[in-house]
């Protein structure tokens, strides 16, 4: 069997709490087959120290972790820059808060340069590479510079906008070009694959060769959706551990003689969480009856404190929470607690359990495992109700949810109130119908699917090594 090797800028530290799903995923599947795990130490080397950090390697069971520690300058221009600024905002849709700044892509190249260079050395002839995410995207096109001619395939974990908004990207046609440096690409979605599709053929002049494959700049790219799951097993696993039915029962006493609604995010400006607290206060508004009877529990999960968007969005967020609780509470009663902390992974089935309803209303999302995590930890007999955005990837599986469109706050306080009302049968009937796709469709279908296509992708024609990549 071959090695497996992934690459991700973000790695889980098994000694830490993780937030987003892509560590998350990553460790799951990794824990099944073994192999090598590249990335980010998630640290920032010393300042003034001569040189790049040296690469650093560890053991965690069957994954042997290979990391790197980046310089301040790099932090910023790559990670903060042109990942979390650039390529994040424009892939959701938001070039309102893209910044162009061109020190970002000098950044961006110099870390996946760096990251090609460091990996190469621990790399196998029969290795099968998997790179993970929108940090990395010219990483295939670093290495093949270098000579690897190993099969790499990608996985992108966010969504993929419409064309004209990847057009707005300036230099976009150099970051095209890099897709083509795999052998395979996955997206999470049909709808991702379509504007990927759409923007290849329109604005990089690529010919469609078959239904998943895509011929341009002389190399052909096999594209397609494989949507992420959770490992089911594990999350069901950890609700059984003390921690989740500690917090389980806390709660229940908590809340004994009030429903509640649950919101698990990163503090993202992509997740909705400020139309989701105004769609809270409509319900308030519109069902006085709701008034003492619920509470929404908001955990957002401190993330990228350091770019703009995410300072600002905290600040309006404890504004709207603060003046809804103002609002609304009295001594018996606060509508609403936000807890802008990590909380620990092993309380979260515990608390998902709790929630009558999970609310996950992202304004742009490539999947979000919190809503298949929400469904696994439901009691069958008495499940709570998924309320899910529409334009969240999970969507296009997860048909059983309440799907909601996050910008309408009206509709989505009528869906809340919808879902606190549902009869047990319909809520017994839509829970067995999620937890089949969540666990046909797990995290091990998902690598499962994705390696056996990348395995099966032709082999590509020898190119010999060029000293530099295309480049902007
Ligand atoms: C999203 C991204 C991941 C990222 C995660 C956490 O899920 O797709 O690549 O790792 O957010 O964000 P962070 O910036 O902390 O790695």
């Amino acid at each position: 069997m071959k090695r497996l090797v992934v690459v991700s800028n973000r790695l889980a530290d098994p000694r830490k709490p993780t937030a987003g799903g892509l560590a998350i995923a990553l460790g799951d599947s990794l824990k099944r087959t073994g192999g090598l795990w590249f990335g980010w130490s998630g640290a920032i080397a010393e300042p003034g120290l001569p040189g790049e950090s040296a690469l650093q390697v560890r053991q965690a069971g069957p994954v042997t972790l290979a990391t790197v520690d980046l310089s301040a300058e790099d932090h910023a221009t790559y990670y903060e820059g042109y990942a979390n600024s650039v390529l994040w905002p424009v892939f959701h849709y938001r070039l309102d808060l893209a910044d162009f700044d061109p020190d970002y892509v000098a950044g961006y190249r110099r870390v996946n340069r760096m990251f090609a260079r460091k990996l190469l050395p621990l790399l196998r002839s029969d290795d099968l590479i998997w790179v993970h995410d929108y940090h990395l995207i010219p990483l295939a096109s670093e290495l093949r510079a270098l000579g690897c001619r190993q099969r790499i395939g990608f996985f992108l974990h966010i969504p993929v906008p419409p064309p004209l908004i990847m057009a707005a990207l300036p230099q976009n046609d150099w970051l095209i070009r890099s897709f083509f440096a795999y052998d395979l690409v996955g997206l999470q979605s049909e709808a991702d694959v379509t504007h990927f599709t759409q923007y290849m053929v329109a604005e990089a002049g690529a010919e469609e060769l078959s239904e998943q494959r895509l011929r341009a700049f002389g190399a052909t790219l096999q594209v397609a959706a494989f949507p992420i799951g959770i490992d089911v097993r594990e999350f069901q696993r950890l609700g059984r551990l003390p921690e989740a039915v500690e917090t389980y029962e806390s709660m229940r006493t908590e809340y004994s003689r009030r429903q509640l609604l649950l919101g698990i995010d990163r503090l993202d400006y992509s997740k909705g969480i400020p139309q989701r607290v105004r769609a809270f206060r409509e319900l308030l508004e519109r069902y006085p009856a709701s008034r003492h009877s619920t509470t929404l529990v908001m955990i957002a999960s401190p993330s990228r404190d350091a770019v703009h968007a995410y300072a600002d969005l905290r600040r309006e967020l404890e504004r709207l929470c603060g003046a809804i609780n103002g609002d609304y509470g009295d001594l018996e009663w606060m509508p609403l607690r936000y807890i802008h902390r990590m909380v620990s992974r092993r309380r979260v089935p515990g608390l998902c359990r709790i929630a009558r309803v999970g609310l996950v209303t992202p304004l742009r999302d490539g999947m979000n495992l919190v809503a298949k995590e929400y469904v696994v930890s439901q009691d069958p007999e008495d499940p709570g109700v998924l309320v899910l955005s529409r334009f969240a990837g999970a969507a296009e599986q997860l048909k059983e949810a309440l799907l909601v469109n996050p910008y309408d706050t009206q509709a989505m306080a009528d869906a809340i109130q919808i879902a606190l009302h549902l009869p047990l049968a319909e809520r017994q009937w839509r829970h067995q119908r999620l937890m089949e796709r969540i666990s046909r469709h797990d995290v091990h279908w998902w690598r499962r699917s994705f390696l056996a296509a990348l395995e099966g992708a032709p082999e590509r024609p020898y190119e010999p090594p060029s000293s530099s990549a295309n480049a902007p």
